[in-house]
């Protein structure tokens, strides 16, 4: 069974986020280094992404901030008006993802506390499953937290069934899947959702969207508790692991980390898992560790295939990203490293993106600065080509620049 693209077992196929999205396969494989294999052999299937979930302290403002700065598109919603008494729900789209911004209406609202502790963060990184009753099960017999036992959720559009396990901190994994009996469920998002329409309008010359797809999520957790979160994603969840591994070597005087990374099984979900290293003074996990309480996702990265055009855009609305020092890109050194890649890099310098090569070729990428009021989460921007790895090279020259961050809150 080496060839896998004639195999039948074989399972690489668009999700239908990705098909609504116009995406095709070749297109994901440049995105996001989506890969086939064999579903049939896998204990715990994961198709893709099905939501990021956030829990935010103003979730209508929130929502405008998606559409206006960052081009999402509003197209479902939940609130009191709709049963729901204690939070309001809105779910934007880009591409082939989605994100679900929550926010407490009641005081009586158990997001309240969540917020509280946390700030605005990620609090569901949902999956969609071909088959969750199987995932629940060789979750429960790997030793996972089962939080949400299997159920049916049924409205006028269809079925949806779904579960969850919990993940570092208090983060989870809902399990969705959306094809129950044969029949896929055709509503906005999940029942209880209804499709929403937004009154905010694009400008006339705004691209039709700033990113096509999610790569990958970071969790920061625990000093010395990395090993045993890869570990979970390889029993419970039947992950692999990535090559790119970080340790001493991207240490900078203040800042060190680990870092590891897993995926499943057709690489559209990627997890580098970060945990702070001793160094000489507060690392920039250990800062987040203790502005979010306790692990979280640190950082969620966004898949374009105009990174230039993205960055620009964003620019244009008040996005703030990290500073490069110029030394990054005169450094003779980094241009032998990197080659040709497809923009000169006076054009990546001008907008302060970094670029990385490996073996199996290159990748430009930028990170924004936190997203909220805590330094905790925020957004990478990426565009890949043909390179698998997460931007190692440049994790030196990044960490100086967050240090710098760092030192002006006090924090270093
Ligand atoms: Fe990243």
């Amino acid at each position: 069974m080496t060839d896998t693209t004639t195999t039948p077992a074989s399972h690489l196929d668009l999700t239908d986020q990705e098909r609504q999205a116009g995406l095709d396969l070749q297109q994901l494989k440049q995105l996001v280094g989506l890969v086939d294999y064999d579903e049939q052999q896998d204990p715990f299937p994961v198709t893709g992404w099905d939501a990021l979930v956030f829990v935010v302290g103003n979730a209508t403002q929130a929502a405008h901030y998606y559409q206006s700065a960052w081009g999402m598109e509003l197209v479902a919603y939940t609130g009191p008006e709709h049963g729901v008494r204690d939070h309001k729900a809105f779910v934007l789209k880009s591409g082939s993802i989605r994100f679900v911004l929550k926010g407490a209406v009641s005081p009586d609202s158990p997001l309240i506390a969540h917020h509280a502790r946390h700030g605005d963060g990620v609090v569901d990184i949902s999956l969609e499953v071909p088959d969750v009753d199987r995932c629940i099960e060789q979750a429960r017999r790997a030793g996972a937290t089962v939080l949400q036992e299997p159920e049916t959720l049924t409205d006028e559009h269809g079925s949806v069934r779904l579960a969850a396990i919990a993940t570092y901190g208090e983060t989870r994994h809902t399990l969705v899947q959306r094809v129950v009996d044969g029949v896929t469920y055709a509503g906005p998002y999940l029942p209880g959702y209804v499709a929403a329409e937004s009154t905010y309008v694009k400008r006339e010359s705004a691209p039709k969207r700033l990113f096509q797809a999610l790569d990958h999520v970071v969790g920061n957790v625990e000093l010395g508790r990395m090993d045993e979160w890869v570990s979970f994603y390889n029993r419970v969840m039947g992950f692999v692991n990535m090559a790119e591994f970080i340790g001493d070597d991207i240490a900078t005087d203040y800042s060190a980390l680990m870092s590891k990374v897993v995926a499943n099984g057709n690489h559209r979900v990627k997890f580098p898992l970060n945990e702070p290293a001793i160094a000489a003074r507060k690392s920039q996990i250990d800062e987040y560790l203790e502005f979010y309480s306790g692990p979280g996702a640190q950082h969620l990265a966004l898949a374009t295939n105009d990174i230039l055009r993205t960055v620009d855009e964003l620019r244009k609305e008040g996005v703030e990203f990290l500073d490069t020092p110029d030394a990054y890109y005169d450094d003779p050194e980094l241009r032998a490293r990197i080659g040709e890649v497809r923009v000169p890099i006076e054009e990546l310098k001008q907008r302060r993106i970094l670029v990385d090569r490996d073996e199996d070729g290159y990748l430009l990428q930028i990170f924004t600065r936190p997203l909220g009021d805590r330094p905790t989460v925020f957004f990478e921007i990426i565009e890949r080509h043909g390179s698998l790895g997460f931007g190692k090279g440049n994790f030196k020259a990044l960490f100086e620049s967050i240090e710098r961050e760092q030192e002006r809150r006090g924090n270093l």
